[in-house]
C-alpha cells in the first residue's frame, strides 16, 4: 500500500512516567489560580492521563517501534463527518503504560509552535505547542499487548478542518490522514432567534471570507429554496505577549484567553458563521442546507438537515421543551481526553435523539463540553450534539466552564473556563442577547416565556443583569404566555447538595436574597438551574417556606415559585447532604433531564426522565386559569386606588 511510504519518525516518546505527572501536574495546573475549589471538578480531572504535562514531553528516538495508520488516508470520501481509523503498534519493549495521542494539526511538534508565552515560562519551553485531541492506552482493546508488543487501536475521527497524525508514547509518529474536505461546513445548530419568527442557523467550516461566501438554503420542505447570507466569526490566540499587562487591565472586564486555552490547549477554531431565517410561518416544516461559494462560482454544501419553526407567541398547541444542564463530551471510540469526567453524556445525547420527534426546544443551562481550555472539544461537543441542534433550537446558558476565570470580569474568582473567558461558548452558540459576551436574554416559545440569567456575572440587586431580568418577567404577557420560567446554572435558588448544604446555605451564597422578590413578585412558575450534578425538586416555595403540600397536582392562584436543580446531563453526578430539609419534595442521584409540555394555557405536565432510559421518575402537572395568575397573593399585588 502506498500509504506505507509514510510512515515517519520512529521513535519514543519518553513522558514523565504518567502515574507521577497525574499528580505532578494537577499540583501545577492549580497553582495557576489561587481559589479554593468549591467543589471537586479538578480531582475529577485527575483520571488517567488527564493531565499529562505535554509541556514537558522530551522526545528519544528509538527504532524498536513503529505506528501506523492502516487505511486510506483520505476520510470522509462519501461525504461522511467522521471516519473509523485502524492503527497498528509494534514494539519491541511494550509496557503497560504506552499510549497513543490523537494529534491535529498533523504536525504537532515544538518546531511549530508560536513563541512561549509570560505564563508559559513557568512551565518551561513546551516540546509539544498542541495536546493531543483524545488518547488510548496501547493494551485498551488486547491485554495481550504487554507480553506481544503488538496490537491494533480503533479510533473514530471527526471532521474538525485539519490533518490527523498518531503518536504512539513510546514508538514514534503515523502516517498523516485527513477528511477529504477538511473545510466542510459542519454541526449546524439552530437557536432562536430575538422574535417568534426568526430562527438562527450557525456552523462551523474552514473557510473565511476572503475564500468563500457563506450561506443558507432553505424554504419550506418541498418547495422552493431561497438563499440568505451568514456572518462570519472567529476568535484567537490572542494577547500572546501581554498576559501581564491585561492582568493589570483588570477593570476593563475584556475576556482574554488563559492557559491552557492559550497554550498547549489551543486548536484553530475555524470560522464559524450564523445565519437569520427570517419571516418564517409558524409551526411549518423547513428544509436547510449550508453553502459556501468560492471565488470561481462553484459551492460546496454541507448535508440538508430540516427543523420545525417555532409557534407564534402565545398560541395555543402541543409545546415540548427540554431543560437540563451539565452535559459534557464523550468519547464514542472509548478514548480518553483531558477534562474526561461526563460519564453520563453520550447517554443524555442518545436518549434526547431518540425522543426527538416529541421535542420541539432544548436548553442547555451551562458547562457545555468541559473543555476547561482545551478548545478541540467544542469541536468534540458540537459533533455530538448535532443530531439535535441541528433538528430543534438549541438554547444555552454560561456555566462556570465556559466563563470563570481570574481577573477577568467574572462574579466568581476561580479558573474553571481554563482560559476560555466566554470566548468560545460566546462565538460557537448563538443566542439571543444584547450581547454575547453577557449571557442574559428572553426567549419566547409559543405560550412559554423564557427569561435566561448568567451567573458568572453580576445578577445582585442594582446590576445590569438584575434590571434585565426583571424587565423580562414583566415583558410577559401571562393570558398568553402563562408559563414563566427562569433558569441559570448556579444555584441561586434551593439545593440539598453536599457542598452547599456544608456551606449552611442550600444555595450559591447571594442568589435567592437578590433575586427572590423578582421571583415572588411575577409569580414565576419555574426556576430550573444545574451546576449541580444531580436532580432535586422542591416545592412551591415563597420567602424560603412551602406554600402549597400538594406534591403532584398543582391548581389555584400561583403564590410560589418551584425550584428544579437539572445538573444531571453528563457530569460526574454530586452527593446530597444527609440533612432532610423542609422544602425538598424529590431527589435523584442520578443522570437525567426535565422535560416541560404545554397542552394549553392553562395545562402543563413537567417530567423528570432518566437518561439512561428515558422513563419518567418524577412528575407533576399544573392546571390554572388566567384569575389564578392575577390574583393578588403576598406581594404580587398590583396597586389599586378607591378613586373611582
Ligand atoms: C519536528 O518536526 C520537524 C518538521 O516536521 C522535524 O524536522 C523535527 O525533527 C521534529 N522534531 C522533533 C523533536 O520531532
Ligand atoms: C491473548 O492471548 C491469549 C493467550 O495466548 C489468546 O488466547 C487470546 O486470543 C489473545 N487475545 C487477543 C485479543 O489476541
Ligand atoms: C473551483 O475551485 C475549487 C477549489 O479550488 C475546485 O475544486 C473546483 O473544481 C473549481 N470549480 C470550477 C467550476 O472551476
Ligand atoms: C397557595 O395556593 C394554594 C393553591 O391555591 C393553596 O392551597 C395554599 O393554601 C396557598 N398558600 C398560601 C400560604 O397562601
Ligand atoms: C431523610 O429522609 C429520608 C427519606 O425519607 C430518610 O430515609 C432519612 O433517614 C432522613 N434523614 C434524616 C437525617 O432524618
Ligand atoms: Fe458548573
Amino acid at each position: 500500500m502506498s500509504n506505507q511510504l509514510y510512515l515517519l519518525l520512529i521513535g519514543i516518546f519518553v513522558l514523565i512516567t504518567l502515574n507521577k505527572s497525574v499528580h505532578v501536574s494537577a499540583q501545577k495546573y492549580i497553582s495557576l489560580g489561587k481559589q479554593k475549589h468549591r467543589h471537586d471538578d479538578m480531582q475529577q480531572m485527575e483520571q488517567p492521563l488527564s493531565a499529562i504535562q505535554i509541556h514537558k514531553t522530551v522526545l528519544a528516538l528509538t527504532k524498536s517501534a513503529s505506528i501506523h495508520a492502516v487505511g486510506p488516508r483520505i476520510l470522509g470520501s462519501e461525504g461522511e463527518d467522521f471516519e473509523w481509523v485502524t492503527i497498528n503498534l509494534r514494539n519491541a519493549n511494550p509496557t503497560d503504560e504506552d499510549w497513543v495521542g490523537v494529534f491535529s494539526p498533523a504536525k504537532f511538534n515544538e518546531s511549530i509552535c508560536p513563541p512561549v508565552t509570560i505564563d508559559e515560562q513557568q512551565f518551561g519551553a513546551p516540546f509539544l505547542c498542541t495536546a493531543p485531541l483524545k488518547f488510548k492506552y496501547a493494551n485498551y482493546q488486547n491485554a495481550n499487548y504487554t507480553a506481544t508488543g503488538r496490537t491494533s487501536l480503533k479510533f473514530r475521527l471527526i471532521n474538525q478542518r485539519g490533518d490527523f497524525s498518531f503518536a504512539f508514547f513510546s514508538g514514534g509518529v503515523s502516517n498523516f490522514v485527513a477528511f477529504a474536505n477538511p473545510k466542510a461546513p459542519l454541526y449546524p445548530r439552530l437557536a432562536l432567534g430575538k422574535s417568534w419568527d426568526i430562527m438562527t442557523v450557525t456552523w462551523t467550516s474552514g473557510y473565511n471570507i476572503d475564500e468563500a461566501v457563506p450561506f443558507v438554503e432553505w424554504g419550506w420542505k418541498g418547495q422552493e429554496q431561497k438563499r440568505s447570507p451568514a456572518g462570519t466569526l472567529t476568535f484567537h490566540r490572542n494577547n500572546e505577549d501581554k498576559v501581564g499587562e491585561v492582568k493589570l487591565l483588570n477593570n476593563v472586564m475584556r475576556p482574554f484567553i488563559g492557559t491552557p486555552a492559550r497554550s498547549v490547549g489551543w486548536r484553530n477554531p475555524g470560522f464559524i458563521h450564523t445565519s437569520f431565517l427570517k419571516d418564517l410561518w409558524p409551526n411549518m416544516v423547513y428544509t436547510y442546507k449550508l453553502g459556501h461559494m468560492l471565488n470561481n462560482g462553484s459551492i460546496v454544501w454541507s448535508k440538508q438537515y430540516s427543523f420545525k419553526s417555532a409557534p407564534f407567541q402565545g398560541q395555543e398547541s402541543l409545546q415540548r421543551i427540554v431543560i437540563f444542564g451539565d452535559m459534557g463530551k464523550q468519547e464514542r471510540d472509548g478514548s480518553n481526553e483531558y477534562a474526561n469526567y461526563q460519564p453520563g453524556s453520550l447517554m443524555t445525547t442518545d436518549t434526547l435523539i431518540k425522543d426527538l420527534d416529541n421535542i420541539d426546544a432544548v436548553f442547555l443551562i451551562g458547562d457545555l463540553p468541559y473543555a476547561n481550555g482545551y478548545i478541540s472539544q467544542w469541536d468534540q461537543f458540537t459533533a455530538q450534539v448535532e443530531p439535535i441542534t441541528s433538528r430543534v433550537p438549541f438554547m444555552i446558558a454560561s456555566g462556570n466552564h465556559e466563563r470563570t476565570w481570574e481577573n477577568s470580569g467574572s462574579l466568581y474568582t476561580g479558573i474553571d473556563s481554563g482560559g476560555e473567558c466566554g470566548v468560545p461558548a460566546e462565538t460557537l452558540y448563538y443566542v439571543p442577547a444584547e450581547n454575547r459576551a453577557k449571557f442574559w436574554y428572553a426567549a419566547d416559545y409559543g405560550m412559554f416565556h423564557f427569561c435566561i440569567g448568567d451567573t458568572e456575572h453580576d445578577w445582585r440587586e442594582g446590576s445590569e443583569q438584575y434590571k434585565f431580568i426583571e424587565q423580562c418577567f414583566a415583558s410577559a404577557n401571562r393570558h398568553k404566555q402563562p408559563w414563566l420560567i427562569f433558569a441559570a446554572h448556579r444555584v441561586l435558588g434551593y439545593s440539598s447538595n453536599d457542598w452547599y448544604a456544608k456551606e449552611g446555605s442550600f444555595e450559591e451564597p447571594m442568589g435567592r436574597e437578590h433575586l427572590q422578590k423578582l421571583w415572588q413578585k411575577y409569580k414565576v412558575d419555574m426556576a430550573f438551574f444545574g451546576h449541580v450534578h444531580n436532580y432535586e425538586r422542591v416545592c412551591p416555595i415563597y420567602q424560603n417556606q412551602c406554600v402549597n403540600k400538594e406534591t403532584s397536582h398543582y391548581s389555584g392562584v400561583v403564590n410560589g415559585t418551584i425550584h428544579v436543580v437539572v445538573g444531571g446531563g453528563g457530569s460526574n453526578l454530586n452527593r446530597f447532604t444527609t440533612i432532610n430539609t423542609t422544602w425538598s419534595v424529590f431527589k435523584d442521584y442520578d443522570y437525567g433531564f426535565v422535560k416541560l409540555t404545554a397542552f394549553d394555557q392553562s395545562s402543563l405536565l413537567f417530567e423528570y426522565k432518566k437518561s439512561k432510559d428515558g422513563k419518567v421518575y418524577d412528575s407533576f402537572t399544573i392546571s390554572r386559569d388566567y384569575k389564578d395568575v392575577l390574583a393578588c397573593v403576598h406581594d404580587g399585588c398590583e396597586p389599586t386606588t378607591l378613586a373611582s
